[in-house]
């Protein structure tokens, strides 16, 4: 069954891919990263998560959209939604907040640019900026809406409290926040899911399996590797069917930087874990 993004109408496959991997430290070479999209597409996915800062350092602004446009050209297809990010920078590799409304005005000129767009499917405000009234960065994404730039709006790393504030200002069609088995706030009660569920928003789970530094942790684990075995699957693909299993508001977003990632995310959709499963992987600790 897909799912829908926010109340936009639209469909999806209900597994997305995390596009980060194939342009930050560790990257693929290009033509592999391509493979990875298409792999992706090609088993089903239709939601992709990218950003303008997923890239080396700031001379690299825009690889991972670049990549997109790129694997589209190849595949062209209207199915494909694609959602990327403004609101931070990358100065030497680092990540720094920079969410003032000019700042995400240009961001978003760059993104449209990069992705080969005239409008862009979902813009996510990356993370509220310290530095920033939090009216003021939706207020250029509101903008930007206005003008056709963008159609829908996202924010994501926001608050309970930071949610019901955007929501007061604009429609809000999708939440980032990370969420995985160690990483469970969002999922509990009077977390942020629960106001996905009540405002008809999508919750877009990131470092779905662990992240990048912690992916590995989740296929030593032993509850994860025991379900997993029982399902003939791998923890990985348990993690994805306990996010799935949370609310048909949530589509996860994992990562991959090859394409059996991406296909193995995708078989997660046929695992339906047992009530007393999910609560076992419910009730492992946070970190
Ligand atoms: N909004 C934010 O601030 C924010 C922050 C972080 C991430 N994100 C988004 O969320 C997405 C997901 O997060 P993430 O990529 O950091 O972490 P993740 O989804 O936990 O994935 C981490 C790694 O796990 C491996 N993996 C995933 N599924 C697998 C499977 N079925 N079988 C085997 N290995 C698997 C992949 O390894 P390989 O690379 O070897 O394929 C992947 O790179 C990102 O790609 C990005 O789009 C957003």
């Amino acid at each position: 069954m897909k799912r829908e993004i926010g109340k936009t109408g639209v469909f999806v496959f209900p597994v997305g891919l995390g596009a980060m991997p194939l342009s930050i430290q560790n990257r693929p070479d290009e033509v592999s990263a391509v493979r990875v999209l298409r792999a992706a597409w090609d088993a089903g996915i239709q939601f992709v998560d990218t950003a303008n800062v997923y890239c080396l350092n700031d001379d690299d602004i825009g690889h991972n959209e670049r990549l997109i446009k790129e694997a589209l050209e190849q595949r062209p297809g209207p199915e494909i939604y694609i959602g990327t990010k403004g609101g931070l920078q990358r100065p030497g590799g680092r990540w720094t907040n920079d969410a003032r409304p000019h700042s995400l005005k240009c961001a978003c000129e760059r993104s449209l640019k990069d992705l080969g767009m005239d409008s862009i499917f979902l813009y996510q405000l990356h993370a509220p900026d310290p530095g920033v009234p939090f009216a003021d960065s939706l207020g250029a994404l509101i903008d930007l809406k206005r003008e056709g730039k963008i159609q829908h709006i996202g924010i994501s790393n926001v608050t309970n409290e930071q949610v019901i504030e955007a929501l007061h200002l604009t429609r809000i069609e999708t939440i980032q926040n990370r969420a995985n088995p160690f990483w469970q706030k969002d999922y509990r009660a009077a977390g942020v899911v629960e106001l996905c569920i009540a405002h008809s928003m999508t919750f877009l789970p990131y470092s779905t399996v662990g992240g990048q530094n912690h992916h590995h942790d989740m296929t030593s684990h032993e509850a994860l590797i025991r379900i997993a075995k029982k399902h003939e699957a791998t923890p990985y693909q348990v993690v994805i069917a306990w996010h799935l299993a949370q609310s048909p508001r949530v589509i996860p977003i994992p990562g991959a930087s090859r394409p059996e990632s991406i296909r193995s995310s995708v078989k997660a959709r046929e695992i339906i874990l047992e009530p007393t499963e999910i609560d076992v992987i419910s009730a492992l600790q946070d970190v």
